[in-house]
């Protein structure tokens, strides 16, 4: 197969094809408007390519999700965030020497300018930390102007990387009142940022080994998702040359939205109010249901899986180990499951393929992990990052990538006079 043939207004017109790695096909419309006219509309871009990538395959009628070719479950159970991050955005995984050497990068950047520490002085308690977090990436634009050279985007991505989660952890700080905590070189990523999460200066705090890879497993899973709504918008942003520091803060923009990675938050908001309704999870699964009610099942359904979200299967058994380990009978957890068992045999959601999506279950472990709820799309932030990266470095490396500028069908009143006000 190698073209396409459009039949529009009595003109046929031949249209390449293109075949990825594995055997998806895209029918290349570049010419198309060029030589008829006309363009094509798809609203949500829910059949559109925007461009061909080799990073992130999903395959959502079968479940599959690999990085660069290795499927999600090895990477979740066998490799460390630091490795994914390299592997997203370099794409190859790490050996020894380039791994310590990436390891030790992001530690000795994981401070923030001293200066800005003063921004959180500004914020009140109550600020949303995607406000925050938003803010901070696009500020270090401030202090890091973007000379260009690969040098200095390959330190810009550590900078990126290791400062997100002080960022994160001292929005968290500042909410409940507590002194910030600086990061430590001797902890690990995710024992680093569990520590300035939680130590105080008061008593000697030691990550819990669970948490550290509980964490571990929660960052690999959301690193990238191929072209979703805040990977798409941080390749619009960095389509017009912005720096890599506005790029990501547009992507931590489009991830806040509850109908992206703001589910998670409504998540747990759900199950809570569920709980405080008597456990009751049939009147909402039956509000969902219901058209003439906006209820709906939050953590359920997704654009392309329309089968299970391979993340929501790792996630729901970490759930029972991490919660098993810490002796923590979460009634949530209960009412998730209970939840999604209605889901999986009810016609409505069989029908619709509605399945639990990533946020059903990271919600409830990053609850057992002492993350208030306000907190977890940040921490999908955190995740996202090396894959926002890789995508921003991918549209940078590719010589003939250009702005992006969709067109539209133009439908508001055709040409008319300008009445003066006294007239009208
Ligand atoms: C993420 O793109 C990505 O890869 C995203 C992500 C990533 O890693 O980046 O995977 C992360 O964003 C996961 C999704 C998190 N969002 C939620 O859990 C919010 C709840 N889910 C939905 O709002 C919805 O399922 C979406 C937004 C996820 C997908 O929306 P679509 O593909 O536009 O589907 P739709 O809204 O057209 O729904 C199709 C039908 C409709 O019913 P009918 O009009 O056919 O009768 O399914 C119904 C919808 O009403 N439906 C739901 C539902 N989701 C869809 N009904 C009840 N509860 C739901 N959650």
């Amino acid at each position: 197969m190698d073209s396409a043939r459009l039949s529009l207004n009595g003109q046929d017109y031949e249209l390449p094809v293109v075949v990825g790695s594995e055997g998806e096909t895209g029918v290349d419309i570049t010419r198309l408007r060029g030589e008829s006219g006309a363009i094509t509309l798809d609203s949500g871009y829910g059949n559109t390519g925007a461009c061909q990538s080799g990073i992130c395959f999903i395959n959502g009628e079968e479940g599959i999700l690999r990085y660069r070719g290795y499927p999600i479950e090895q990477l979740a159970e066998e490799a460390s965030f630091a490795e994914v991050c390299y592997l997203l955005i370099y794409g190859e995984l790490p050996n020894s020497d380039q791994l310590a050497s990436f390891n030790d990068a992001l530690t000795n950047h994981s401070m923030i300018h001293e200066d800005m520490k003063k921004f959180f002085e500004g914020y009140p308690a109550s600020a949303h930390p995607m406000a925050v977090l938003s803010s901070m990436i696009a500020s270090l634009a401030t202090y890091y102007p973007e000379p260009e050279g690969e040098e200095n985007d390959d330190l810009n991505i550590i900078r990126i990387l290791a400062k997100a989660p002080t960022m994160a952890a001292w929005s968290y700080k500042k909410s409940i009142g507590q002194p910030l905590v600086y990061p430590l070189n001797r902890l690990s990523y995710c024992a680093n940022f569990l520590n300035m999460m939680f130590s105080v200066p008061t008593e000697d705090y030691v990550v819990p080994k669970v948490l550290e890879n509980a964490l571990n497993v929660l960052l690999i899973l959301h690193a990238d998702h191929e072209q979703n709504c805040s990977t798409s918008t941080v390749r619009m942003v960095a389509s017009s040359q912005a720096n890599i520091f506005a790029s990501l803060s547009s992507g931590v923009c489009a991830l806040w939205g509850p109908l992206h990675g703001g589910a998670n938050q409504k998540v747990l908001e759900m199950l809570a109010m569920i709980r405080d309704d008597g456990a009751d999870y049939q009147k909402y699964v039956a509000m969902a249901k219901d058209k003439d009610n906006d209820f709906r099942m939050m953590g359920f359904g997704h654009r392309v899986y329309k089968n299970f979200d391979p993340r929501a299967t790792i996630l729901r058994k970490a759930c029972d180990e991490v919660l098993g380990e810490l002796g923590i009978n979460d009634p949530l957890l209960e009412i998730a499951k209970q939840l999604e068992d209605v889901a999986l045999n009810d016609e409505y959601f069989v029908q619709r393929k509605l399945y639990p999506n990533v946020d059903f279950y990271s919600g409830v472990l990053y609850r057992a992990m002492g993350i208030p709820t306000n907190m977890f799309t940040v921490m999908f932030a955190l995740g996202r990052l090396p894959g926002w990266i890789a995508h921003l470095k991918e549209l940078k490396d590719d010589p003939a990538s250009r702005i992006n500028r969709p067109r539209q069908v133009y439908t508001g009143p055709t040409v008319r006079d300008y009445v003066p006000v006294a007239d009208r």
